[in-house]
């Protein structure tokens, strides 16, 4: 890398290749992981990417947060969280896949967020897509069989909302961290539909965004039941049951939760482990019938749980929770090592959060978070606090 750097000039660099030089100069410039995402952002903001912009950038964010991996990341600067749109990130605390089913999934909002900003080009540029901490820069195809991942739902959005023919440069600063069962896809999609809103004045309501969200999703993953465009549009605590009547109660927590959520760093492939379960399911109905029926129990007792503030039958219930998603198989050897990690070191309760196969692992810790996301580090995996409510 650094060989490379050498060999580049800061000037001349062709069009196209801005994010991977600004990860580079960031690089050289000594940006550690835990700040690299907000340097780059920043550096590309600044239009000046150069090693010695990128140093003074380096400084200004050491001086400003000694904040942990996750939380310092995710802070755009004031001026410019004015014209960004967001879609929020989620946990789900009981419920993945027997949602699907059509049993009940309790799911929070976590303080992070995926934002996007829209900005006009000139006509015939068409629609240029930037995600500078992914190192993507690209033109949207023209045509729809040559979009690949993203580009798909980037597509849809943009034809149900006739913006198709629209030139635009499309900015996308995810916080949510990708693929890790927290909710990134959806909060994608409603970040982009919110800053398609406020950029071209589109008075969306909720209930339209929402239910784009849920189209982008379905391109995504095959048979969403709806949880994550819904907790990605609201941003409030929720019971969720997807059909005719489904149920979408958003509940007011008077006590605050804390978790510390500790990511696998392996991918969480919602489509996969969804398919997954179907064939299971199919080949053994009534036993994966059983437990949806069990887990969708644990998700009722866990909202009378939060109600009466009785934290320790929480953690109990996430536990059993957990035993159950190992049943359904979409457990992992990170998921199990975290989740022993968090108990062994004073968790009330952890579980896998999400798909599965990979992805987070949530733990309830009133009392001593630090103790097990420090502990989750020593062990070589990111981990963060958040609270929700209260
Ligand atoms: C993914 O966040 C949750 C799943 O239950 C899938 C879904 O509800 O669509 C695994």
């Amino acid at each position: 890398n650094f060989s490379a750097i050498k060999a580049l000039s800061t000037e001349g660099i062709q069009q196209g290749h801005m994010t991977l030089h600004a990860r580079t100069v960031a690089m050289a410039a000594g940006a550690t992981p835990e700040i690299f995402d907000t340097v780059i952002d920043r550096l590309i903001e600044s239009g000046e990417i150069k090693i010695w912009k990128a140093r003074e950038i380096v400084e200004e964010v050491l001086g400003q947060s000694k904040a942990p991996v996750a939380t310092a990341s995710a802070e755009p600067e004031k001026a410019k969280r004015e014209t960004l749109a967001a879609g929020y990130g989620k946990i789900i605390l009981f419920g993945e896949h027997a949602v699907v089913y059509g049993r009940h999934a309790l799911a929070l909002p976590v303080p992070l967020a995926i934002e996007a900003k829209i900005e006009d080009a000139n006509q015939g540029e068409g629609v240029e897509i930037i995600v500078p901490r992914w190192g993507i820069e690209q033109r949207l195809p023209k045509q729809p069989e040559k979009r690949q991942a993203f580009q798909k739902q980037f597509g849809l959005i943009l034809e149900s909302l006739g913006l198709d023919h629209e030139a635009m440069k499309i900015e996308i600063f995810p916080n949510v961290p990708r693929a890790m069962g927290l909710g990134g896809s959806a909060a994608l999609a409603v970040a982009l539909i919110r800053a398609l809103d406020k950029h071209y004045d589109l008075k969306l309501a909720d209930e339209r965004v929402n239910e784009l969200a849920f189209e982008c999703e379905k391109v995504a993953h095959g048979t969403p039941s709806g949880i994550d465009n819904t907790m990605a549009t609201f941003g409030k605590p929720l019971l969720f049951r997807k059909g005719s009547p489904g149920l979408q109660e958003f509940l007011e927590l008077e006590q605050p939760l804390t978790f510390v959520i500790g990511m696998t760093g392996v991918e969480s492939l919602t489509h996969k482990m969804v398919t997954r379960v179907r064939q299971q399911w199919e080949r053994n109905t009534s036993l994966y019938e059983r437990i949806f029926n069990e887990i969708d129990a644990l998700t009722l007792q866990g909202v009378k749980a939060i109600r009466d503030n009785d934290l320790e039958h929480l953690g109990d219930l996430m536990n059993v929770c957990q035993g159950l998603l190992n049943a359904l198989q979409v457990s992992s050897w990170e998921v199990e090592e975290l989740v022993q990690i968090a108990r062994d070191n004073g968790a009330l309760g952890a579980k896998l959060t999400g798909a599965g196969g990979g992805g987070a692992v949530i733990a309830l810790c009133p009392e001593n978070a630090e103790e097990v996301k420090s502990a989750m580090m020593r062990a070589g995996y990111q981990a963060m606090e958040v609270v929700v409510g209260g």
